[in-house]
């Protein structure tokens, strides 16, 4: 396969683990330096740093930033490392947690934390980008969402309201950009195989095991998605390939929500 993204630069929160890790080998493949803003450098499942996996295994340049995306001077500070790099072309605002509280035991501090993560953290992530790409003539911006901005389930009501809320914050942000040649998507995927559903009841943890095996029936691909699944998607949102693709959420889950 020709490489997508020549000479690009990438930023990629959560980039330490799981789809985020994913994103930046399969991007570093395609021809793109890589800046990994996370909060961690270990992988939730192990292994390399992102950023030495890269710089060992390909040709391409990977830096880790120590990033909070609950902060926004955070942010900014991710955004100006790719300038050493020869600025952003790319922003994955990827850094999410869940929690599988009951609604009504939902405490507003678990409420805060989620939602400064998942919808704070993209708020001002697509703002520290897009400020940076005003300025340089433009770029490409992926969110990511879930399924569960499609279908909300009882046992993470909480995170499925966090997802929504990036689903739609795509689409205003795809009208606001739409003169700047900046294009705003979001990638949507089902239950995955990452660490964030190997601690969970819903997944594939112990205590998830008998759920894990009811969900698989309702997806018709009959199996979680992999990381690898989701970065191909957002090598495609990244690439030129998707030149005409502009706020839109992309579904990754196996047939699960429109069947
Ligand atoms: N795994 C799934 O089934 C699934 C499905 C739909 C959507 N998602 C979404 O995909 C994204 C990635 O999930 P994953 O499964 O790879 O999870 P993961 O837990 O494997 O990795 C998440 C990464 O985000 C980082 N992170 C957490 N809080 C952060 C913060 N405050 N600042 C910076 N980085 C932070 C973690 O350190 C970790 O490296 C999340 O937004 C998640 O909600 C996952």
């Amino acid at each position: 396969m020709d490489s997508l993204l020549t000479d690009q630069t990438a930023v990629i929160t959560g980039g330490a683990s799981g789809f985020g890790r994913a994103i930046a080998r399969t991007f570093a493949d395609h021809g793109a330096d890589i800046i990994v803003a996370d909060i961690r450098t270990e992988p939730r499942e192990g292994g390399e740093p992102t950023h030495e996996l890269i710089e060992r295994e390909t040709d391409r340049r990977a830096e880790f930033v120590d990033c909070d995306v609950t902060s926004p001077d955070d942010l900014v500070v991710a955004v100006d490392a790719a300038d050493e790099l020869g600025g952003i072309d790319i922003m994955v605002n990827n850094a999410g947690i869940t929690n599988e509280t009951d609604f009504l035991e939902v405490t507003e501090a678990e409420y805060q934390q989620l939602m400064d993560i998942n919808v704070k953290g993209v708020f001002f992530g697509c703002q520290a980008a897009g400020k940076k790409m005003v300025e340089t003539g433009g770029g490409t911006i992926i969110n990511m969402s879930s399924a569960g901005a499609y279908r909300a389930m009882a046992e993470i009501s909480t995170y499925c309201a966090s997802k929504a809320a990036v689903r739609t914050l795509t689409y205003a942000l795809a009208d606001r950009f739409g003169g700047d040649d900046i294009r705003v998507n979001s990638i949507n995927p089902g239950f995955s195989n990452t660490q964030m559903t190997a601690n969970s009841a819903l997944g594939n943890g112990i205590r998830g095991r008998v759920n894990a095996k009811l969900i698989k029936q309702t997806i018709p691909a009959g199996r979680f998605g992999e990381a690898d699944e989701i970065a191909n998607v957002a090598l495609f949102l990244a690439s030129d390939m998707s030149s005409y693709v502009n706020g839109e959420s992309i579904l990754v889950d196996g047939g699960m929500i429109h069947t």
